[in-house]
Order: structure tokens, then C-alpha cells, then sequence
């Protein structure tokens, strides 16, 4: 029966976790040091402890390892990864942005588009909705999706990924910089000068993605304001809480990587250009 390792027991791993589990596959979950998480329902009293291992203990290599940790703790996990694996090893990143495989040391790695909104407080997760992670269509995706199929975790092959990444990228790079830079919630897209700057970081995304060769209708910006309109007001960004929370922001991943495609490009971009500078600027220390 095949493996599974979860590195790092957050909002996003620990629900890939417990969707494996319930089904019988064989998971460890690794986090920095041995617990327990609690992941618990959002609409249901209904809660369930996982045991997790210290990742820098375990000397077990797994025949899928899911990196679910933020973009920006990506480097703490790199000694450990030649024990964790074998050469056939599948790993498959569950970071927000793009970028991040550039950067990764494995061959078989593919970086998923995650659908799954939750929250992690101390050691307990609330999982709010949905369970979808897409990834590129390939023999070793087909293989895991194949593998994974008695759990409820919906794995999506895409042909179109390119556009999937992107799709993803203009819904994030507006409401993770207009929240953060604010440290306000939702609440702010009530603001009309808000929502036309949103609306300008989207079709300054679109214009970068264009000039990647992957093209958006200019419906798009409506259908993501759209989205953004049904956030309830008092809803954070993984952003915003990075910010309020004053932990390194996955910004070299969004705002960071819209930016170096768009100098690349040479392209206008001032809205993104400012955002991306203030958000660094945000970061900085002595
Ligand atoms: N949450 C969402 O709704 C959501 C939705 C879509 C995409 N995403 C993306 O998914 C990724 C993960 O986000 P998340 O919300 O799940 O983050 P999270 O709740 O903060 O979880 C990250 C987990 O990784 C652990 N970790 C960090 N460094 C580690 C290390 N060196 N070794 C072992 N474990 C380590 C953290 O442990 P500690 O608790 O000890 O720090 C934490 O348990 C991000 O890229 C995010 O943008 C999140």
C-alpha cells in the first residue's frame, strides 16, 4: 500500500491528512516537532486528533510526501527531504503563488492550485469549505489520483494548468494586497477607491499573463470582484494574518512573482509595482 507523508500540519495539510486517513491510506503527518492537531468542522461539533511526528525524527521514506507549509518556510524543510524520500518519490507542493519549484530539489515534484479554506489556531484547525487541489495532467499525477481515489480529497488533472496557476494568481495578488497593506479584513472591498485598485491589480495581472501566453477575457476582472463581493466582511487573508501576526508574508510567490514577469516583460504595471514595494517594505528590518 502506498505511503503518505503531510510536511507540515497546518490549515491546508492537516485537511489533506484527515481526508487520507478517514479513507484508510496509510498518512504520518510532520510537523516541526511531535503533537497532536485537532481538525475540527466549522458547521458541525465535530473534531478529530492526528498524531504528529517530528519531521527532523523520521527516517522513513514516503511514496507521496504533500508539502503544505507557506512558501515562506519552505527552506526548513529542505534537509530533510533526501530522508523522506526515494527516487520515486511524488511530492506535491500545496503552496498559494507560484515560483516555488524552481527553487525545490526533487524531480518529481508538482505544485498544486489548493481549494481548501481553513485556519489554524494553536494546534486546532477549522477546515471552513472544500477539498480540491488541481495539478498538471501527467503519468505521475494520473498515478496519484488513481492512488487516492477511495478518499475524499478531489484531485483535479488539469491540460489547461498554466491557466488554472493564473486564474489563481488574479484572484490572490488583489485581495492579499489591498488586506495586508491595510491589516483590514474584507471589510475594506465596501470602499469604492478599494475595489477599482483591485480592479486594476487584476487587469495588471491580466496584461502579464497575457504577455506568458495565457489569456483571460476582460470578464474576468468582474468575475473576480465578484467573488471577492461574497467574502463575508469580516474575512481575513492568509496575507492579513500574516501581517497582523507579523510572520513573513508569501509575497515573493504573489505580488513577488507577478512582479518579475512583469520587468521581464517590460510592462506597465504601476498598481502591482507600488503594492509589491510597499509589501517588501513592510518586511523590512536592521
Ligand atoms: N489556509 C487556507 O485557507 C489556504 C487556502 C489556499 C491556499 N493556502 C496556501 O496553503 C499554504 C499553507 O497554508 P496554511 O494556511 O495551511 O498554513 P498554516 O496553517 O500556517 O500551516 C503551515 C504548517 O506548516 C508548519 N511548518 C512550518 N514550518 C515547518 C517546518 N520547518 N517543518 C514542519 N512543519 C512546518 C507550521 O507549523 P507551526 O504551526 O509550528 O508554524 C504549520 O503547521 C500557503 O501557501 C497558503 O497560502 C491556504
Amino acid at each position: 500500500m502506498d505511503t503518505f507523508g503531510v510536511i507540515g500540519p497546518g490549515a491546508v495539510g492537516s485537511v489533506i491528512g484527515e481526508s487520507l486517513h478517514n479513507s484508510g491510506y496509510q498518512v504520518t503527518f510532520l510537523g516541526r516537532s511531535a503533537g497532536e492537531v485537532f481538525v475540527e468542522r466549522a458547521d458541525m461539533q465535530e473534531t478529530a486528533a492526528f498524531p504528529v511526528e517530528a519531521v527532523s525524527e523520521v527516517k522513513k521514506a514516503f511514496d507521496y510526501v504533500f508539502i503544505t507549509m507557506k512558501g515562506s518556510q519552505l527552506e526548513g524543510i529542505m534537509p530533510y527531504l533526501d530522508q523522506l524520500t526515494h527516487e520515486d518519490t511524488v511530492c506535491i507542493l500545496c503552496q498559494n503563488g507560484y515560483g516555488q519549484l524552481d527553487t525545490f530539489p526533487i524531480p518529481n515534484a508538482y505544485q498544486a492550485i489548493v481549494y481548501i479554506s481553513g485556519q489554524k489556531k494553536g494546534n486546532v484547525v477549522t477546515h471552513f469549505r472544500d477539498r480540491i487541489l488541481i495539478l498538471p495532467e501527467n503519468a505521475g499525477t494520473k498515478k496519484l489520483k488513481e492512488s487516492i481515489a477511495a478518499s475524499n480529497l478531489e484531485l483535479q488533472l488539469s491540460s489547461d494548468y498554466r491557466y488554472e496557476v493564473w486564474y489563481k494568481l488574479l484572484v490572490n495578488v488583489a485581495i492579499n494586497s489591498v488586506t495586508a497593506l491595510s491589516r483590514n479584513t474584507a471589510l475594506i472591498l465596501q470602499d469604492e477607491k478599494i475595489q477599482k485598485l483591485c480592479k486594476r491589480l487584476i487587469r495588471e495581472g491580466i496584461d502579464i499573463a497575457a504577455a506568458e501566453g495565457v489569456y483571460f477575457w476582460t470578464e474576468i476582472t468582474d468575475e473576480i470582484m465578484h467573488i471577492y463581493a461574497g467574502y463575508p466582511p469580516y474575512m481575513g487573508t492568509s496575507m492579513y494574518y500574516d501581517m497582523i501576526n507579523e510572520q513573513e508574508m508569501e509575497v515573493a510567490y504573489i505580488q513577488g512573482y507577478l512582479y518579475q514577469k512583469s520587468k521581464a516583460y517590460n510592462l506597465d504595471t504601476p498598481c502591482l509595482d507600488t503594492v509589491y514595494s510597499l509589501l517588501l517594505a513592510s518586511e523590512m528590518k536592521e
